[in-house]
């Protein structure tokens, strides 16, 4: 078997591993004696051509610098001004500087050349999500002949916002370059399937471009998981039972729905506190009885569209406060700061209700997390947007339309006065499905799809559709 070679914008750092998706990735290249290939954080005047090799916490990594205008270009502009937005169907929120995409194709083609020298033939490539679709282009243009594979750990766009991104049929043609596409869901296949069997090419001066040939390529939905066994472990460990401690004596007899979610337009926290708001306001029998808290971590905040986001979900929760809250109780508490996995196991075995809410996403592992986490016997009750990938793999959850927020305020009510034998029993399905799509396998499913001597994919078959781009 060949090394594995993964790629991806960041790498992991030192110290605990944060993901589940870093600490099954960690031990499959502790297996195959492969390395790890990212950004180094850092951005320079004139980056070195040859990346740097460390070895983290005995992970072998291999980075790159990266200029401060490239890196503006590739990662706030192009990647996460235009991919981003239009990836969650949020056009509105997409600004189109078409030139981002010279400084992101750049970005690649330096990845290409500081990974050329570091392969070996039989090495197995295996590259992270949509900074790096173009990765396999400039690989095979210098010449690398290696199986490689691509990720999408967001959701894959319909035909018609696919259409709105400049350079698309560029980086349909790059996807083409793989030899396995994964994607989260079903549902991103099938959208990847209908601009793949409908494509209408256009040029500006009329002139005639082909269409894009998908015949080489797989494209496969697998979906991640995360350990849920090891979040069970975690959530009655003592870091855990601190936080819980903490937060109980504050809540006292109040029950705690809890959501946990990066500061991202995508994940619908504005509509989420309005749905609290309205199960409030409809249902006075829950004031004094329950809080809400939103850990939300500030991310990309140097792109004016996630400063408005948090400056919306600042006068949001500031209304509801207003509204609700008297001297001696508070409807909610809402922390912009990241907490570490221990604290965040801690809370969601606290939680009544676990709210994941976003408004489109790839998978979304906090509801992953929130099942691990919970108590067997005593479980708290996920709501989940349908416009998660999640949603595919937990229909016991109570889901949701978020963008309803009537909807969302009335699965709060059902889930708070839910029974427990009911709690139990949606828990149980919910922790068998989490336990059945757990990271560890994901990666083995894709990387044995990856490999070059073919396996027997009948164990599989079960979380695979292959989409028809013969
Ligand atoms: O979910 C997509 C993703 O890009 C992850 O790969 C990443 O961990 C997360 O969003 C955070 O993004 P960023 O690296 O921009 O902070």
């Amino acid at each position: 078997m060949g090394r594995l070679v993964v790629v991806s914008n960041r790498t992991p750092g030192k110290g605990p591993a944060a993901g589940g998706l870093a600490v099954a990735l960690r031990q499959t290249l502790a297996e195959r004696e492969g390395f790890w290939f990212g950004w180094s954080g850092k951005l320079v005047d004139i980056p070195e051509p040859h990346a740097q090799i460390t070895d983290i916490d005995g992970l072998t990594v291999a980075q790159i610098d990266l200029t401060r205008d490239d890196h503006q270009a590739y990662y706030g502009g192009y990647s996460n001004s235009i991919l981003w937005p239009s990836f969650h169907l949020r056009l509105d929120l997409a600004t189109i500087e078409a030139h981002w995409y010279e400084g992101y194709r750049r970005v690649n083609t330096q990845f290409a050349r500081a990974l050329l020298p570091l392969l070996k033939p039989d090495d197995v490539i295996w590259v992270h999500d949509y900074h790096l679709i173009p990765l396999a282009t400039e690989l095979r243009n210098l010449g690398a002949r290696n199986r490689i594979g691509f990720y999408l750990h967001i959701p894959f766009p319909t035909p018609d916002a696919l259409y709105a991104i400049p350079h698309h049929q560029e980086l349909m043609r790059d996807l083409s370059r793989y030899d396995l596409v994964g994607m989260q869901a079903n549902r991103d296949v099938a959208a990847f399937t209908e601009f793949a069997d409908h494509q209408t090419p256009s040029s500006l001066d009329g002139a005639r471009v082909h269409s894009v040939d998908f015949s080489r390529t797989e494209v496969v939905a697998f979906p991640i998981g995360s350990d849920p066994d090891a979040f069970a472990r975690l959530a009655v460990s003592p870091a855990a039972t601190k936080m819980v401690r903490r937060v109980e004596r504050t809540l006292a007899d109040q029950r705690l729905i809890l959501g946990v979610d990066r500061l991202d337009y995508s994940k619908g926290l504005p509509q989420r506190v309005e749905a609290y708001e309205k199960l409030l306001a409809n249902d006075s029998r829950f004031r004094r009885q329950i809080h809400m808290l939103q850990v939300a971590p500030p991310s990309r905040d140097a792109i004016k569209e996630y400063q408005e986001t948090s400056d919306t979900l600042d006068a949001v929760c500031g209304r509801v406060m207003g509204r609700f809250a008297e001297p001696d109780w508070q409807p909610l508490t809402y922390v912009k700061r990241a907490y570490g996995q221990p604290s965040l196991a801690g809370l969601y075995r606290l939680a009544s209700v676990g709210l994941v809410t976003p408004l489109r996403d790839g998978m979304n592992l906090v509801a992953h997390e929130f099942i691990g986490a919970q108590d067997p016997t005593d479980p708290g009750v996920l709501i989940l947007s349908r416009f998660a990938g999640a949603a595919e793999i937990f229909p016991d959850a109570l889901l949701v339309n978020p963008f309803d927020t009537d909807e969302t305020a009335e699965a709060l009510r059902m889930a708070l006065d839910m029974p427990l034998d009911e709690r139990i029993a949606r828990w149980t399905t919910l922790m068998a499905s989490a336990q059945k799509h757990n990271v560890t396998d994901w990666a083995k499913h894709f990387l044995d799809h990856l490999a070059p001597a073919k396996v027997d994919h009948s164990s599989t078959r079960d979380v695979l559709y292959l989409a028809s781009v013969a």
